[in-house]
């Protein structure tokens, strides 16, 4: 069976590879904007070629069975229409809830016609390198709402369900909400930065100038836009967990703790 993986270097797609493997697919076609670059394991077939481009995805689409569809809202509807000329049988994609940003992905395969599972995650648990600026140079993180909620879920978690719904039986027609495994506050995830790099990580309360100037070392000119909604809407509340990652992968969720430890690196000077 052979499965394309679009985005293959992206922070999904690149693990989605991985996994694929790692449950052993032997038929992987890795579409990518620079094969030379790519550096994708040896095995893959690696086919240059993007999903913000459709035109020209005919040659990396030729004989594949499954398909994961990396996010691309304003051409997701071209991509899938030729996935579906090309004899596709499945779309795994990674989209969002239909009024969302990634709502015209989920559209747009549902649409399409052919069989789909879609993977809608919240906020992601690496979203926490955000902060790894602050926390190196002034060991406190800088937010106007310590009790705002999420439930991160891993990259890597999210990859290996995609692996997983690409692979086996029983997904199509669903839509996985995924989430790690706990629902946390930013209090939270800050101590448990403290705690992976073994010294005391404050959350400091600051108005929405100072978060966003925080930020913006490691967002630029959008930190105003993840304050504003992001993180306005994680202080709404209403954070809840699912057991997806558990239940399609068959391990546990990463919890942040865990990520944290492994990830500590990036947050020290
Ligand atoms: N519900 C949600 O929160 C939600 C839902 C869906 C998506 N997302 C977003 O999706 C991201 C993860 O998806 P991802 O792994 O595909 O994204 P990503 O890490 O941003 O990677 C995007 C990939 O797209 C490819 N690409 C295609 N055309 C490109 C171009 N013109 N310029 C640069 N790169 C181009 C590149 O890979 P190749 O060179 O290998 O093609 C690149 O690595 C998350 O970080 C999140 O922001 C969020």
């Amino acid at each position: 069976m052979r499965f394309l993986v679009t985005g293959a270097t992206g922070s999904v797609g690149r693990r989605v590879v991985d996994h694929l493997l790692a449950r052993g697919a032997d038929d992987v076609v890795a579409l990518t904007v620079d094969p030379e670059r790519a550096a994708l394991p040896a095995g893959v077939r690696v086919v240059r070629g993007t999903v913000t481009r459709p035109a020209v995805l005919q040659e990396a689409l030729r004989g594949v069975d499954r398909l994961y569809l990396a996010p691309s809202p304003a051409t997701a509807e071209r991509v899938v229409t030729a996935a579906r000329h090309a004899g596709v049988g499945r779309v795994v994609d990674l989209s969002g809830e239909p009024e969302s940003w990634w709502g015209a992905v989920t559209a747009a395969v549902e649409a399409c016609g052919l069989p789909w599972t879609h993977l809608w995650p919240g906020d992601f648990t690496e979203n926490a390198l955000l902060w790894a600026p602050q926390v190196r140079e002034r060991c406190t993180v800088r937010e106007p709402w310590p009790d705002a909620v999420s439930a991160p879920v891993a990259l890597d978690d999210v990859a290996e369900v995609a692996a997983a719904a690409l692979l086996g039986e029983g997904h199509e027609g669903r839509a996985l909400s995924l989430t790690g495994p706990q629902v946390l506050t930013r209090r939270d995830l800050a101590a448990a930065l403290g705690r992976a790099l073994g010294r005391d990580v404050p959350f400091v309360r600051v108005d929405r100038d100072e978060a966003v100037e925080a930020l913006a070392a490691a967002m630029g000119e959008d930190a105003a836009w993840y304050v504003d909604t992001v993180l306005a809407g994680f202080a709404e509340g209403g954070a809840v967990t699912t057991s997806v990652v558990q239940e399609v992968t068959g391990r546990p969720a990463t919890t942040f703790e865990e990520w944290a430890r492994r990830n500590a690196g990036a947050f020290r000077r």
